[in-house]
């Protein structure tokens, strides 16, 4: 049966409780329906409205949308604000002392910050990376722990309208070095090292490696936090440490306020070429999408205590650690550590200590709690949740069920929330008090999104058929450019077919059931999804080919129980066919090799030797039919095309 129509079997729905209807900011579907209507007649007057209720602005802006020259957007063209402003100080007059972050370590200690002494800490490294000459348009990479530094690292870049660019604390150097190097980065903030289950990972030592690359000559300052107090290298005038350069600075600092458009960010993602694509966001609609979704999906209240477990090397941990938590003045948990370390039920422990009512997790992290113990959350008091959100990944309704029962007891809403890094926020995600959920589909778009599923012509296609997943309009938390690159942004997310280039490809296919909720299929590009974390196949192959053993490389996806999907590589060596021990060895060397490469994220699950790929007469790979044969499925498709047959049997089963 295809997974359309198991789907479209999927009968189980859930609706609100009438108790979380009442209290919700969205409280029945007609209301939802009424904001959707508001926007179909006119987006630009719905998105000025909630950008002038929902930012305070430094200078109001008079014009909308300047859509001239498609689709490079911009929104609030003339308005000017700050981010930081809009996080931290406007809160100060009527909830200093109410606590922002709540900060869980690796070994459970316990800190807790205000919204005025984050307020303070922010102004203070502010000022400090002003006095390090850093200023405003200048690119920071941000390569640290998951702990409140790192979200002051990235509030005092936005006060002071320096562009930062988080790389995941698990990228490899050379990974680190490509960013630096694309970003013509000033400065790096980074620790001596990062804790993660028990385990250290050498921070500063990867910078060092990074460093010693070539073309770094634009870093002047490598800031570093003192996590651990490891022995570090350090390199004078470059290397400064964050406590000292921070002492006796002021915590006062005037924030710089900055057009509408004025970047953000940029994060780094994968895309169907071997170099990562620099996603650049701007700054009111950026800010303007997170806090309409910490509304609209997460339904915030004041009372909560909000948990995303997201890093902030992330997108999600971007916009809802970094951003849409603190714009709404919320309490938030950040945790530093893993799920399973000391224990399967540490998540759960959280949960309970710190009585967290909203809990947004990726479905790879339910899936691998759910096999390590899934009585787990019965011997903690969960009964502090009120609110359940999936991301990253789609989610499989065994999955959702086990989660909605014994996380959730059956009482809170989960929200599965679609969206992606160019988003910026969510985009397909339910109202939890006004819309019934079922379980494994992200439901219907938020109001003035207007997504739909197109076919290769960007025409709709019927409910119940599949095709490609687009947003018509513009929307103003929508990634502007790829940072150095406007032509690769044009060709990958506004083709020309799709609604003569109007039409935002989001890389997805998906379709619609008879109610029209949306269920989404997976990507359309050479982007696989391994826990919830987007790798390009490409990526991987150009860092096999770069081993001396390696001649060719192919590298593909197939289903994993838990990361969602897991990497598959196939490898011909320049040398012979490799056999038994020498297979193994190899195997082991090009798995670490990748982690090297890249990041231990990347590692092939698999690698197969073969003495060739199979190949069309032309010479192009046949992806599909390396595809099968990694799921193990009989190859039934037409092979009239290979130029080598003879190369499935060999590639069918793991090397002996
Ligand atoms: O394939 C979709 C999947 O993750 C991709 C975006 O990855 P990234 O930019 O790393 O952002 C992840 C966090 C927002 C999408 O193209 N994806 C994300 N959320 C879902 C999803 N697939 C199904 N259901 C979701 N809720």
């Amino acid at each position: 049966m295809s997974i359309i129509e198991s789907v479209l079997n999927e009968t189980r729905v859930f609706l609100p409780s009438k108790e979380f209807a009442k209290k919700a900011n969205i409280r029945n579907i007609e209301r939802y329906h009424e904001l959707c209507a508001e926007a179909e007649q006119d987006f630009q007057s719905f998105w000025a409205r909630q950008a002038n209720e929902q930012i305070l602005w430094h200078k109001p802006f008079t014009q909308i949308l300047d859509d001239r020259t498609p689709p490079f957007y911009k929104w609030f063209v003339d308005g000017e604000l700050n981010i930081s402003y809009n996080c931290l100080d406007r809160h100060l007059p009527t909830q200093g002392d109410k606590i922002a972050i709540i900060f869980e370590s690796d070994d459970g200690e316990v800190l807790h910050c205000s919204y005025r002494e984050l307020h303070q800490r922010v102004c203070q490294f502010a000022n400090t990376l002003k006095l390090q000459n850093i200023k405003k348009g200048d690119r920071v990479i941000i390569y640290m722990p998951m702990r409140i530094e790192a979200v002051i690292a990235m509030q005092a870049c936005a006060r002071i309208g320096a562009i930062h660019s988080v790389v995941f604390g698990g990228f490899s150097a050379k990974s680190l070095h490509e960013r630096i190097v694309d970003a013509k980065a000033v400065a790096i903030i980074t620790a001596d090292e990062q804790v993660r289950g028990g385990k250290h990972n050498a921070l500063k030592a990867t910078v060092d490696e990074a460093m010693s690359m070539a073309d770094t000559e634009s870093v002047k300052r490598v800031v570093v936090y003192k996590r651990t107090g490891a022995q570090v290298a350090f390199e004078a005038p470059r290397d400064v440490w964050w406590h000292e350069i921070t002492h006796d600075v002021s915590t006062q600092c005037e924030p710089e306020w900055v057009n509408a458009e004025h970047p953000l960010f940029t994060l780094y993602t994968s895309g169907s070429t071997g170099k990562p694509k620099g996603v650049q966001h701007s700054s009111a609609g950026y800010l303007l999408g997170t806090k309409v979704s910490m509304q609209w999906i997460f339904d915030y209240q004041p009372s909560d205590i909000f948990w995303c477990t997201a890093d902030v090397g992330w997108i999600t941990g971007h916009s809802y650690v970094c951003y849409g938590p603190l714009a709404m003045g919320a309490t938030q948990v950040i945790f530093e550590g893993i799920p399973t370390y000391p224990h399967a039920g540490r998540f759960w422990e959280i949960i309970q200590k710190h009585s967290v009512t909203t809990f947004y997790t990726a479905p790879t992290a339910i899936r691998s709690l759910i096999k390590l113990g899934g009585d787990l959350p019965a011997q903690y008091d969960l009964s502090s949740l009120r609110l359940l959100g999936s991301v990253g990944e789609p989610i499989n309704p065994e999955a959702w069920m086990w989660f909605y029962e014994k996380v959730g007891q059956s009482r809170c809403p989960i929200v599965d929330t679609w969206w992606q890094t160019e988003t910026g926020c969510h985009m397909i995600a339910p109202m939890p008090g006004a819309v019934a959920l079922k379980p494994g589909s992200c439901t219907f778009p938020l109001p003035g999104i207007f997504a739909s599923i197109v076919d290769e012509a960007g025409h709709d296609v019927e409910n119940g058929k599949g095709g490609f997943l687009v947003i018509k309009n513009p929307f103003p938390s929508q990634i502007r450019t790829l940072w150095g690159d406007t032509e690769r942004f044009k060709k990958a997310y506004f083709p020309e077919e799709m609604g003569h280039g109007k039409y935002y490809l989001a890389g997805d296919s998906a379709y619609r059931d008879h109610d029209g909720y949306f269920w989404i299929m997976g990507r359309i590009d050479d982007v696989l999804n391994v826990s919830g974390h987007r790798l390009g196949t490409m990526e991987i192959e150009s860092a096999l080919v770069a081993h001396p053993l390696v001649a060719e490389a192919a590298v593909v996806g197939k289903p994993h129980e838990i990361k969602g999907e897991a990497v598959v590589a196939f490898v011909v060596l320049k040398s012979q066919y490799p056999h038994d021990k020498a297979a193994a060895e190899i195997t082991d060397v090009l798995r670490e090799w990748v982690a090297k490469e890249i990041g231990p994220i990347a590692k092939p699950e698999e690698i197969r030797f073969g003495e060739n790929l199979p190949k069309t007469r032309s010479g192009k790979i046949m992806r599909r039919l390396l595809r099968a044969l990694a799921k193990g499925e009989e190859i039934t498709q037409d092979i009239s095309t290979l130029e080598n047959p003879a190369i499935l049997e060999q590639l069918k089963r793991p090397t002996q």
